[in-house]
């Protein structure tokens, strides 16, 4: 008896690159950037091994660092010199995140995305405008339709400020047509959207939300972002976006949500982003500490995964770190 089949044939160092069916590049990725308006040092974010936050005054430096490995576009979040009820600095000229793309895009060829939202610039670290009842009865949290108009603002003055892309991630229902057409509306056909089109209420934030200052006072974000239990939501999820003019449709968190990126990128012609999340990068470099896995490799295979799930494109913190190995 002789298996019929056997696929061992292909795994030969010869032919495994002929045969192999997915590849990761620096051109693929998507380097987070932290700009901090309350520090003139660079600050290192203890859960996220290896990144920062850096002043604005730092912003060109960062941004060139990640170019020199090889990766050409960086998203940029903000932590404002002051919050509150309404996120005003998110939205102001002379922002903390509006001041670093202008500096960003006039004296580098990065291609610079802006990430919307309100969560890093409210008092009470709501995505957006929240009901005064809200800290009482938190099944009342984010104010629909009145936080369309920030967002849409803030998307407005960081194209204002260079960004090439803006990145909502509020989860918003109607994000994606008011601030397409607020951007439209200021001159800013050309400026990209990409929407976090599918992002759910995942305990695997932790880390950013440190990095970040964006942890809800109280309450949670379960009330607009999505259930983690569900699936079919996020394809009615991606179809309004899609609808309302993303360019292109993110999934958030990656990893534990494969299944929900490769259902994407088969009812889908836009190009699929998936976000791999600070807690995606803070566990493997955990274990990694204690010796228990092997940073390089699994930081590889997962975005590989990322990938072959049918992402195109992977905004992750392993980057560089990727970039420079590739
Ligand atoms: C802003 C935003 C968050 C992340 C990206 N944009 C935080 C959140 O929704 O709580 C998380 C990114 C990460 O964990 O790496 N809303």
């Amino acid at each position: 008896m002789h298996p019929t089949d056997r696929p061992r044939r292909l795994r030969t160092d010869g032919v495994r690159p002929l045969v192999s069916e997915t590849s990761l590049s620096a051109s693929d990725l998507v380097a987070p950037v932290f700009v901090d308006a309350t520090t003139d040092e660079r600050v290192p974010i203890e859960t996220m091994p290896g990144h920062e936050r850096v002043p604005v005054s730092e912003a060109v430096a960062r941004v060139e660092e990640v170019r020199e490995t090889g990766v050409e576009a960086v998203i940029v979040f903000g932590i404002p010199e002051s919050k509150d009820s309404e996120g005003t600095r998110a939205y102001a000229e002379d922002g903390v995140v509006q001041r670093a793309i202008r500096r960003i895009s006039a004296e580098t060829d990065a291609y610079v995305i802006g990430d919307v939202c309100l969560c890093e610039y409210t008092d009470h670290g709501h995505c957006g405008v929240i009901e005064e009842s809200a800290e009482t009865d938190p099944t009342l949290t984010v104010k629909n339709d009145e936080t369309l108009e920030l967002l849409a603002e803030t998307a407005v003055s960081q194209a204002d400020a260079g960004a090439d892309m803006v990145a909502p991630s509020a989860m918003t229902d109607g994000q994606v047509r008011a601030i397409r057409d607020a951007l439209d509306d200021a001159g800013h056909e050309a400026v990209a959207l990409m929407s976090y089109a599918v992002k759910y209420e995942s305990a695997f934030y932790g880390p950013f939300r440190d990095a970040a200052d964006g942890a809800p006072a109280f309450g949670d974000r379960r009330h607009y972002q999505m259930d983690p239990a569900n699936r079919r939501e996020a394809l009615r999820e991606a179809r309004i976006d899609a609808e309302e003019g993303a360019d292109v449709l993110m999934v958030k968190p990656g990893l534990p949500y494969l299944d929900v990126v490769g259902d994407l990128r088969r009812e889908f012609d836009h190009p699929i982003a998936a976000y791999n999340v600070s807690g995606e990068y803070a566990m493997l470099h955990a274990a990694a500490e204690k010796g228990w896995l092997d940073l390089e490799a699994t930081a590889h295979e997962s975005l590989l995964s990322l990938k072959r799930a049918g992402a195109d494109l992977i905004i992750t913190y392993f980057a560089e770190d990727l970039a420079e190995r590739l």
